[in-house]
């Protein structure tokens, strides 16, 4: 590469400007017009083209998003002592002078039977047990953590002395309680570290003599996400909220099924009080041989109010799906009867008004009780996730029909099943087609040749069917649900080329999100995930920085662009999209460039005259198989820098491997 005049090479080193325009003697290969006439755009980009899809997988909820470090706060795991053991050692609840009692008892609450007692005979000041947290519990120095149980004091003074430890049983920080009242009450103390550890442990200590009854044994850090009590992990929170994602889909996933129907999300189960939320199985603790996870259960602190309210905290519109009367396929395919089906419907319905009723509705008021008088504004529904078959489509038909009878504004959201193509795939597009159903979710699990070769699969698409909700892909190395796929940025390349498909069909394309969101480095099950955490910090991977680049990027319109007169699909391994933004005034390309050697092309604006100073936002990697870790969370992170944009002509050099977005203002 040869530089031209010293002002550039100035400008270069300093990193201020790149000008594109005139930085290289190379010779560009390639071409790529754009054409910017506002007056030409081609159309709308829904504001929710790229979001995001949550679902309890991999701890995403509870040991992850879901603040709460005590595991079985409840006892009410299927074996009430999971996570908990004995002080000073495993035998000591046989011990005939002190005595830990797990007793069950529906009256004392339906939905939380279980709780301890203990019986303390003599003074020892060593008698307990100890919560091992989710894979131990992470612990700032100097932060505060508030810890609180529910008790009642039967007999005597038995206090309560709890100590956050580090895995050397040092003390990180304690506190002492005196539960001394005869009904239940909740008891509450804060606890600050004078270290950091990952791997904390609670152990909690009954000084004194008598009997004391404990339950709901809790601790949270009080730096949560917008410092609510009892609420969510702050950076995870943070990470989502940078991505500006248009929509947030909840609760999953196979989760909204469940294994039986039985086991399925019913979102009424998840409101009022924490300690009134009754504990189910999370269906993905045994799905796997290759990871078993026992101790994974659902503790609904993270419910259907949360979800919403944390999809107004980051500005993503809320996309509830429910479960349609079928158990996953996959599973047991457990089918609730047509002629039973009205109580599934009438959950969907009183969803609409817990989200969006007035105050002075059944819903709406326990909505408002629960701290949000305004309503959430929803506008989507989803209607089961991955089914196939009859039995899906008469169950869709007639969510459909009530749910429009009552909203009929309400956009519904039903699903193509699991897979991609193929028979299911087809008859599923062929019913569906049928019942006109308005936004339809289609899965991709595929390697990345797959996502490379289907950049154009909305291109020659019917465009009077129904829109697309591409509500679960990703790209993945080995295969899907293998253990060994890894967020490869060869991945996260393919999807910022499938992409460039999604965006430029944005006609058809309403709504877009990578699936699973989160994992945490040693409690998933399912792996390639967008966000990996531990218990003190997270990190993007390149998947991510793809998402972020394209929903921090979106235009409200599309624009035509095109290289040798065609849509760019992959031809000299070139992929491109185009947008403006008629708000901000802005002109977004995004390239992706799959060779692995550099290229040079020459990018022109058609209709921009003089000179601009755009952004050029990279991301990278000449290795198409790394990818970040928790420990090198920054080998493919985006760069920045400016770059100048003569009469709308500039030339770049498109690094092998990459994917640009440029943003020039278009005034
Ligand atoms: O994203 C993980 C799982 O993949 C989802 O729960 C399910 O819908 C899909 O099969």
């Amino acid at each position: 590469m040869k530089i031209k005049s010293w002002t550039i090479w100035m400008v270069l080193s300093t990193g201020l400007v790149w000008s594109c325009g005139v930085l290289q003697n190379d010779k560009p290969t390639q071409t790529i017009t754009i054409d910017i006439d506002a007056k030409a755009p081609l159309v709308p980009i829904q504001p929710t083209m790229f979001g995001i899809f949550f679902e309890d997988i991999n701890s995403g909820a509870d040991g992850g998003l879901y603040a709460e470090l005590v595991k079985n706060r409840s006892f009410e795991f299927e074996y009430p002592w999971m996570g908990w053991r004995h002080l000073p050692n495993p035998e000591t609840r046989f011990n005939t002078i002190n005595e830990l009692t797990i007793m069950s008892n529906a009256q004392n609450h339906p939905n939380n039977t279980r709780y301890v007692r203990i019986d303390k005979r003599d003074t020892s000041a060593d008698f307990g047990f100890q919560n091992e947290g989710f894979d131990g519990m992470g612990i700032k120095q100097n932060d505060s953590y508030d810890f609180s149980f529910w008790a009642r004091n039967n007999t005597g003074n038995v206090r309560v002395k709890a100590d956050l430890v580090d895995t050397s049983g040092h003390i990180l920080g304690s506190v002492e309680l005196e539960p001394n009242e005869s009904i239940w009450k909740k008891w509450e103390g804060t606890i600050k570290s004078n270290s950091t550890e990952e791997h904390a442990r609670l152990n909690v200590y009954f000084l004194g003599q008598g009997q004391l009854d404990i339950d709901h044994i809790s601790v949270f850090p009080q730096d949560t996400w917008k410092g609510r009590k009892g609420g969510l992990r702050k950076d995870l929170v943070q990470l989502l909220a940078d991505m500006k994602p248009g929509f947030m889909r909840f609760p999953g996933g196979c989760i909204v099924e469940g294994r039986t129907l039985d086991e399925r999300y019913q979102w009424k189960k998840t409101l009022g009080k924490v300690e009134d939320r009754k504990l189910m199985i999370n269906r993905w603790n045994m799905e796997f041989k290759h990871r078993p996870a026992p101790d994974y259960f659902q503790s609904f602190g993270l419910g259907f109010f949360e979800y919403f309210q944390l999809a107004e905290d980051i500005g993503a519109e809320p996309v509830p799906i429910i479960s349609c009367g079928l158990a996953c396929q996959f599973n047991s395919s457990e089918t609730v009867p047509m002629d039973e089906l009205d109580p599934y419907i009438q959950d969907a319905l009183d969803l609409i008004e817990f989200a969006n009723g007035d105050i002075s509705s059944k819903w709406g008021s326990i909505r408002s009780a629960m701290g949000h008088p305004n309503p959430f504004n929803m506008k989507f529904i989803g209607v089961g996730n991955e089914q196939w078959g009859q039995e899906y489509f008469e169950r869709y038909a007639q969510f459909a029909k009530a749910i429009k009878s009552s909203y009929p504004d309400m956009n519904i959201i039903s699903g193509t099943g699991p897979f991609a193509e193929g028979e299911l795939f087809e008859s599923a597009e062929k019913e569906l087609t049928k019942l006109k159903p308005e936004i339809v979710d289609e899965h991709y699990y595929k390697n990345p040749q797959w996502f490379l070769d289907n950049a154009g699969r909305y291109d020659n698409y019917d465009r009077a069917r129904y829109k697309i909700f591409a509500g679960e892909y990703a790209a993945q190395s080995v295969a899907t649900v293998s253990p060994d796929n890894r967020n490869t940025w060869e991945c996260a390349l393919a999807e910022a080329a499938f992409m460039t498909g999604l965006e430029r069909n944005a006609d058809v394309v309403y709504m877009s999100s990578y699936a699973p969101l989160f994992a945490h480095v040693n409690r998933w099950q399912w792996t390639p995930d967008l966000i990996w955490f531990d218990n003190l910090t997270a990190f993007g991977t390149a998947n991510y920085y793809v998402q972020k680049m394209y929903a921090t990027n979106t235009g409200t319109k599309t624009l035509s662009i095109k290289s040798n007169g065609q849509n760019m699909t992959g031809q000299h391994g070139l992929y491109g999209t185009a947008s403006v933004d008629e708000d901000q005034h802005i002109v977004i390309v995004k390239i992706v460039n799959v060779q692995t050697q550099d290229v040079n092309v020459e990018i022109k604006l058609q209709g921009m005259v003089g000179q601009k100073t755009g952004r050029l936002i990279s991301l990278h990697n000449k290795d198409l198989q790394s990818f970040n870790t928790i420990k090198d969370s920054d080998t493919i992170v985006p760069d920045e820098k400016d770059i100048l944009v003569h009469d709308g002509s500039m030339t770049l050099k498109l690094a092998g491997s990459s994917f640009e977005v440029i943003r020039i203002p278009s005034l």
